[in-house]
């Protein structure tokens, strides 16, 4: 039999555990947190609070329902990072506590790399190498991976990820945080072409979405000023127009990586690989480009504990633990 691993993850909003068993993943239990809702994005010291409110029942959870006793676990892993620190605390003391208390060894997940792997969880499943679009509210990440746990970032934004990007455009419509799966809902009856945006020119194969964010903002504030109801009467096409701009920004610089590495096996990952109408229009753009498109259950998109448990049972079975004076870190190179 092959390892039992107990994965933690704590670097947002989510707090998360999963139980791996020889690779196959037996649960993923997530505890969101509403209490960001009202203040339009994830307020740092409310969410380290509340990670340690349930991390202790969300972990007690995963291993009741998994019917495996702390006794059974061979390992502890958790993400060190990237994400905020006092949530990353949280995780990685409770691994550190539970490590120290049954003489388990520790494994550190790297968030990033974790997301990456989420495409192992089920099938199908890429060969390498792939290509990996990972967005999220935090990262916007080109990753070249050559193997399990060798990746290389080979674009990426300079400023503002995509997910940060659909949850401001939200805000300035009005809508609550997490915007983005609403911008995705009303856009779905909305004319994607109904409003243009001016694009932001960036070298090579890095994003920038402060520009548009800000192009955004203006729009609708003068719009606003000769018809205070324009976002009301308007809804469904400003998210439609917006969403179609960032996806096109997306998927303008993953093809031009395919084109330079050559390499047509395409997955995507984090939480804005969720949406709708970029699932679609990947798929369009795949059909012309022979490209292969892996595309995770919803459940392993967004922030789980299931990808750090794949993430480190690749790590347990190379040998790579970690000793107990690991620190999180809130800036971690894949
Ligand atoms: O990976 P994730 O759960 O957490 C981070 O590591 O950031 O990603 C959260 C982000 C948020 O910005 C959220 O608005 C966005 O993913 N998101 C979406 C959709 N579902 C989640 N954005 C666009 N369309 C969606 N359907
Ligand atoms: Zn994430």
């Amino acid at each position: 039999m092959g390892p039992v691993i107990l994965a933690i993850e704590s670097s947002c909003d989510e707090t998360s555990a999963a139980i791996i068993q020889n690779g196959k993943v037996l649960n993923n239990i997530i505890a969101s947190q509403t209490v960001h809702n009202k203040y339009g994005g994830v307020v740092p010291e409310l969410a380290s609070r509340a990670h340690q409110r349930n991390i202790v029942a969300v972990a007690s959870y995963a291993l009741g329902t998994a019917n495996i006793s702390m006794q059974d676990v061979d390992a502890i892993a958790f993400t060190r990072g990237p994400g905020l620190l006092g949530s990353l605390l949280v995780g990685v003391s409770f691994a550190k506590g539970i490590a120290l208390a049954l003489n388990k060894p520790l494994i550190e997940v790297n968030h990033m790399q974790a997301h990456v792997l989420a495409h192992f969880i089920d099938d199908p499943k890429p060969t390498f190498p792939f290509l990996c679009l990972t967005i999220s509210g935090g990262h916007t990440q080109i990753v070249l991976v050559k193997d399990f746990l060798d990746m290389e970032v080979i674009g990426e934004t300079q400023d503002d990820a995509v997910g940060e990007a659909f949850d401001k455009a939200a805000k300035i419509l009005g809508l609550p945080y997490p915007g983005g799966p609403l911008i995705d809902k009303f856009a779905q009856s909305g004319n994607e072409k109904a409003f243009k945006f001016s694009k932001t020119i960036m070298p090579e194969l890095d994003f920038s979405f402060s520009g548009i964010k800000t192009a955004f903002l203006y729009f609708v504030r003068d719009a606003k000023k000769s018809n205070p109801d324009f976002v009301e009467n308007n809804l469904a096409d400003l998210c439609a127009s917006i969403q179609h701009h960032l996806i096109a920004m997306l998927l303008e610089k993953l093809i031009v990586a395919s084109k330079k590495t050559g390499i047509r096996q395409i997955a995507i990952a984090g939480g804005v690989s969720a949406n709708s109408r970029l699932r679609n229009m990947l798929l369009a753009e795949a059909e012309g480009r022979n490209w292969n498109v892996f595309i995770p259950a919803f459940e392993y998109c967004t922030d789980n504990a299931a990808m750090i448990a794949m993430a480190a049972h690749y790590k347990y079975l190379r040998g790579e633990f970690t000793s107990l004076d690991v620190t999180p870190l809130a800036r971690m190179a894949i």
